[in-house]
């Protein structure tokens, strides 16, 4: 019986040390030290040992019994000091990466292209005008002396609720809102905002963003115009730009003109841009025609003025190199980060 206790002692011990986990641990607990597990196995033998026998077995048996369950505790301990370890390693954070910088977004083309119009025409000294995009009749072309018959109030060019009503087709209704405001006093003021038009290609949205321009006052002269242009033109496309003003009509200006700068890509010797020209449309300009004065309460013999008009998304397009408008409204992040 010694060597039966002996022997499941090595037994024992070995699987004890071998055990990958505690769940095999208390599988061993239950082999050897169990109510039906080996050790018990072995000492149903008792019985038939002599009365001097028992109490040494018993003795031997009980030490087995310590040895083993000191071994299990042990290997229990060492096993979930691993686990301890290997979970820690696994969560172990390395505080000398660098951080996760957080994303941060930016202005939209168009915001940064509006905003930095306006802020070269707030820095010459003009305020800012706002109005609604839902427009009258009046406003959008009575009064700016479009005639009934002309092709812009057609119903395949223009957004109508009614009528009378429309979504506007310019930010020119800005200029008769804002006299009628501020007659008979001077005006200088910059008008932005979203127009609407039937219009969709790669260089046509339904939708886009104007800047409109006026200053109402005595003396004022084509030449006030060109200067304030001119002055725009270099501060947006470099300092190096001219200008050109090249005859042209818009019922609500006399004299009318389109203003070309000149390229900012070759400079002038003519490229692809500008369509070997050397020179760039950007705007539409004039100076207001003395009915538009009339109409909105001023004597045209008494003051002049000037008018420009000028789409935000053109120039977000030139400045920015960009092939088609419809880049600025799809929001692409991948476009858009480029920027
Ligand atoms: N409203 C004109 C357009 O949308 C532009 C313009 C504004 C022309 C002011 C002259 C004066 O085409």
């Amino acid at each position: 019986m010694r060597e039966q206790l002996q022997a499941l002692e090595t037994v024992a011990l070995e699987a004890v040390a071998k055990a990958a986990n505690l769940e095999e641990l208390n599988d061993l607990r239950v082999r050897f030290l169990g109510k039906k597990g080996e050790l018990t196995a072995i000492l149903r033998g008792m019985a038939s040992l002599s009365a001097d026998e028992r109490p040494v077995i018993g003795q031997l048996a009980n030490e087995l019994r310590r040895r083993l369950e000191e071994s299990l505790a042990e290997r229990t301990a060492a096993l979930a000091a691993a686990a301890k370890q290997a979970k820690l390693a696994a969560e172990e954070i390395d505080i000398t990466l660098p951080g996760r910088p957080f994303l941060l977004g930016h202005q939209h083309l168009i915001t940064r292209t509006l905003e930095e119009i306006q802020d070269v025409f707030l820095g010459m000294g003009f305020s800012l005008a706002e109005g609604p995009e839902v427009e009258t009749d009046y406003y959008n072309f009575e009064a700016l002396n479009v005639p009934a018959d002309h092709p812009a109030r057609d119903m395949q060019d223009s957004f109508y609720f009614g009528p009378q009503l429309l979504l506007r087709t310019h930010t020119s209704p800005m200029q008769v809102r804002t006299m009628e405001k501020l007659c008979p006093k001077p005006v200088r003021i910059i008008a932005a905002g979203r127009v609407y038009r039937r219009d969709d290609d790669a260089t046509h949205s339904p939708m886009f963003h104007q800047v409109e321009g006026l200053a109402v006052d005595a003396n004022i002269t084509l030449a006030d115009l060109k200067g304030v242009l001119l002055t725009f033109a270099r501060a947006v496309f470099g300092e190096e730009r001219e200008i050109r003003l090249r005859p042209s009509f818009f019922p609500f200006t006399e004299p009318s003109a389109e203003v070309d700068i000149s390229c900012f890509q070759c400079g002038g010797s003519g490229c692809r841009l500008c369509k070997g020209t050397g020179w760039i449309e950007i705007l539409g300009s004039g100076l207001v025609h003395p009915r538009v004065l009339e109409l909105s309460g001023y004597d045209p013999e008494q003051v002049s003025g000037f008018a420009f008009g000028m789409g935000v998304e053109r120039i977000a397009m030139l400045k920015y190199g960009l092939d088609d408008l419809r880049h600025l409204y799809t929001n692409d992040l991948r476009f858009l980060r480029q920027f």
